[in-house]
């Protein structure tokens, strides 16, 4: 069943009923100022940092759901009937409702009685606010005397706080109104110099700033006193709840349509320029004024929103494709590289399902986003990739994470995850093959942000990789440390204590657990970093690092091979983790992908053998699972993994991130059928016409699908900011379709499904563009047999970068 449909021709997707099974969100912002918007105007607005610098509340794990927001409500003055025109949160009924989330914008359309009503939320390129354009007309035969109250709930800055620290904030929150804009400006009087300002382009009948005001007494949002008697109070918060609300009327002739221009924005003035007149409490507009007056203007607006167009125009413009295939199409044209611009955007903090007061920037999960975003700012993941390993530490390790706002590394969720370090190797590999920028290398850049520590970034990733050399336990395999990828195996960890969080506590010391998925990922980076080497003619090191990947190869095939699959790990005993020997958790899927990755088993068949028992024992129609048989029941020894109820997370969910490992390494072996049956299974295009089941977007991944031990298996959560955003680029662009970028140049070598007769391409790379086809006869499933470069044949499948400005055409063609 569906909720909606794509409008591919628009980049929309169009929501056609309120009522989705979960909030359907978007997100608005691309720089600084952000904000979630669900399919019924819900979520909430922040500047930069989703917790310090909160604009607006929103109550997480609310009844109903989805409350706080960006919210209007019209009423009919004649017999006092209103209206939500997003349905939230008056939820009276509409005559009709659609919602079109599109790139950085939401437009919520509904009428009921002849009243039609249209928003649309954007936040313009280089501002620090949203814009509500609210369009209504009046579809009646006779004239309409309407009421347009709107509303948002302000939050006190630091969202922590704002919802826990009611001693001082029923005291402190403080507001403005001056010219018929509504300041907010809660602790402006001492250390803040921020503040927020609500503003309206429409003469007011009235406003209310104090929540219990417009509310009334025991009253909710779905039915403010305000709106029911048609009347704004003019109240002026002092403490409690402040709120923003401004009252309209409008009279409109049958036929007739008013556009009415709300502004939302965040504004900071210098220290010494806070107050106006100087030695006032009074805020200094003089700065901001301006900017208000410019963005109610209908004129800016719509500048603003089409340069946003254009925006998204030149991100996506990079890599485009038309295959047979209308999923794949429109989530690598379209949604995919959106959800990974977004998670660029806010790593792991604001979406339905993050709080955005929980975590800062993740060290892996930063550079394995870099893998579907370098393609469209390579700057920025520049600057990201310098960011992120000056938080290394010196022994080569990492914090697991660092604040956006300080760009310092903290413990917070813990430390010595033994993988961190490697993805660093695999994130600058991914940077330079993509850019040809090689003058990142050496950079300096300090250790643990300490000033005179700096050392080339090359340096850096020589020290990740000696830091999984220089751990390695009984059987030669890398120590886990913490856990490794899978944050929820805790093999040091030992909990038996309520609420003890499984990644910071150790209760025996001296752990040995080891991981053959760190093992694997130490091969791949060993090779990547090898090859690097070698580009800057360290060949003495280049061969060193692949004697490592070697030798590492040798210790994964004696003991971390179970006989039709890799295992896990080894645990604090000593005793093999996804192993037959045990009677679950018997195989994992994580290593099977990563070791296939770092080319383990390619040549001997195990990596073949490893990936028939993945189809075998872990695919499911919804997704591959992440390990089986599920835990049934907690397990010291193993930690978080099996808290779990069975085929829930990282306890035999289907973990979305991982799937893309196991696409890639099909198509490594040459398997395109598998590997584009894989893709299909999560692709949420695909998985629209079941959205009763998968219940989120499906226009984004989640991080999750339930397994099938869970009685709702297919059920997604976690949707928006997750790995499986990138991964899943890389999968389906530079392994089944096989526009891989590599340090020589852009490599062309599909692995496609045999009833494709090929497809289409350009693909920026390097400044150039390039037209690709690739040609194959339907029903066959071979390689690229040779290239046509502008016409010249070319051996093998690289194209060489043709440099700025260039336009290539490349054919690859498939002989049967
Ligand atoms: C979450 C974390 C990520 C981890 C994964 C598996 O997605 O952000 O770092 O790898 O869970 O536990
Ligand atoms: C929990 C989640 C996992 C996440 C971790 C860190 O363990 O299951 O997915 O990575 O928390 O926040």
């Amino acid at each position: 069943m569906r909720y909606g449909h794509f409008d591919d021709q628009r980049r929309e997707y169009v929501i056609e009923r309120p009522d989705t099974p979960l909030p359907w969100i978007n997100y608005l912002g691309t720089e600084a100022y952000f904000g979630i918007v669900s399919n019924t105007a819900g979520g909430y607005s922040f500047y930069r940092d989703a917790r310090l610098r909160r604009l607006t509340r929103y109550r997480y794990n609310n009844a109903p759901f989805d409350l706080g927001g960006r919210y209007l409500y019209v009423r009919d003055d004649a017999t006092g009937d209103f209206w939500s025109p997003s349905w939230q949160p008056v939820r009276g009924s509409l005559d009709d409702y659609e919602c079109r989330h599109g790139l950085s914008y939401t437009r919520i359309a509904s009428a009921r009685d002849g009243i039609r009503a249209e928003t649309l939320y954007f936040v313009p390129l280089g501002e620090t606010l949203e814009v509500w354009r609210v369009r209504i007309t009046n579809e009646r035969d006779a004239a309409a005397d309407l009421s347009l109250f709107s509303s948002v709930e302000f939050c006190l800055w630091d969202a922590q706080d704002d919802a826990t620290n009611f001693q001082r904030n029923f005291s402190t929150g403080e507001v403005e109104v001056a010219d018929e804009v509504i300041y907010h400006k809660t602790e402006y009087r001492e250390r803040r110099d921020h503040f927020a300002y609500f503003a309206c382009s429409e003469p007011l009948a009235g406003f209310d700033t104090q929540r219990e005001a417009f509310l009334g007494p025991y009253r909710g949002w779905d039915r403010p006193v305000t709106v029911e008697r048609g009347a704004a109070s003019r109240s002026v918060a002092h403490g409690w709840a402040p709120i923003g609300s401004h009252h309209v009327r409008l009279g409109l002739a049958p036929g007739e349509s008013r556009e009415v221009v709300f502004v939302l924005g965040y504004a900071e003035n210098p220290r010494d320029e806070k107050f106006d007149p100087p030695g006032s409490q009074t805020i200094n507009k003089r700065r901001v004024r301006p900017v208000i007056e410019r963005w109610l203007r209908p004129e800016t607006v719509a500048a603003g929103f089409a340069a946003l167009g254009e925006h998204w125009d030149r991100l996506l413009g990079g890599l485009r494709v038309t295959t047979p295939d209308v999923d794949t199409d429109r989530m690598v044209n379209v949604w995919n590289a959106y959800q990974c611009m977004v998670t660029f955007n806010l790593s792991r903090s604001a979406s339905f399902f993050e709080s955005g007061i929980g975590r800062g920037m993740g060290f892996r999960d930063s550079n394995q986003d870099l893998l579907g975003f370098v393609h469209m700012i390579p700057e920025r993941a520049r600057e990201r990739i310098l960011d992120i390993a000056a938080t290394q530490k010196t022994t080569g390790g990492a914090y697991h994470q660092y604040q956006p706002l300080t760009k310092r590394g903290n413990n917070d969720i813990g430390e010595g995850f033994n993988d961190d370090p490697l993805w660093l190797v695999l994130g600058v590999s991914a940077y330079v093959k993509e850019t040809g920028d090689e003058t990142i290398l050496d950079e300096p850049v300090p250790f643990d942000n300490e000033p005179g520590s700096e050392a080339p970034l090359y340096e850096h990733l020589l020290r990740s990789l000696r830091y999984t050399q220089h751990r390695l336990g009984p059987h030669g395999l890398p120590l886990i440390g913490r856990a490794d990828w899978n944050d929820c195996l805790n093999l040091n960890c030992f909990s038996d204590t309520p609420g003890e969080p499984f990644q910071t506590t150790e209760n025996v010391s001296g752990g040995v657990a080891e991981s053959v998925f760190i093992a694997g990922q130490f091969v791949l980076a060993a090779k990547e970093l090898a090859a690097i080497a070698e580009l800057r003619g360290l060949t003495g090191e280049a061969t060193e690092f692949r004697a490592a990947a070697e030798k590492m190869t040798g210790v994964i095939v004696e003991h971390g091979w179970d006989g039709a699959w890799f295992r896990r790990a080894y645990d604090f005993s000593g005793n093999p983790i996804g192993s037959s020997t045990d009677d679950e958790g018997q195989i994992f899927i994580e290593p099977q992908g990563m070791c296939v990755l770092g080319g383990v088993g390619l040549g001997d068949g195990m990596a073949v053998r490893a990936l028939r028992s993945v189809e075998q024992r872990l695919a499911t129609p919804h997704g591959i699972v992440l390990q089986q048989p599920a835990y049934s029941g907690y397990r010291l020894e193993l930690g978080e993994i099996s808290s779990y109820p069975p085929g829930y997370k990282e306890n035999a969910g289907i973990f979305c991130h991982t799937n893309p490992w196991i696409m890639i390494a099909e198509a490594m072996v040459g398997n395109g059928e598998r590997a584009f049956d894989y893709y299909r299974r999560i692709n949420p295009s695909v998985r629209e016409a079941i959205s009763e089941v998968h219940r989120c977007e499906p226009y984004v991944y989640a991080q999750m699908i339930a397994g099938r031990d869970a009685p709702t298996h297919g059920e997604a959560k976690n949707s928006w900011l997750t790995g499986t955003a990138a991964w899943n680029l890389v999968a389906i662009t530079q392994w089944i379709l096989g526009l891989r970028p590599e340090l020589t140049g852009l490599r062309v070598d599909p692995v496609l499904p045999a009833s494709w007769p090929g497809f289409r391409a350009t693909r920026v790379f390097r400044g150039a563009t390039y037209e690709i086809t690739v040609r194959k006869p339907a029903g066959t499933t071979g390689r690229v047999s040779y290239l046509l470069v502008d016409g010249e044949r070319v051996d093998g499948t690289v194209v060489p970068p043709a440099g700025p400005g260039a336009v290539v055409r490349v054919e690859a063609v498939v002989e049967s």
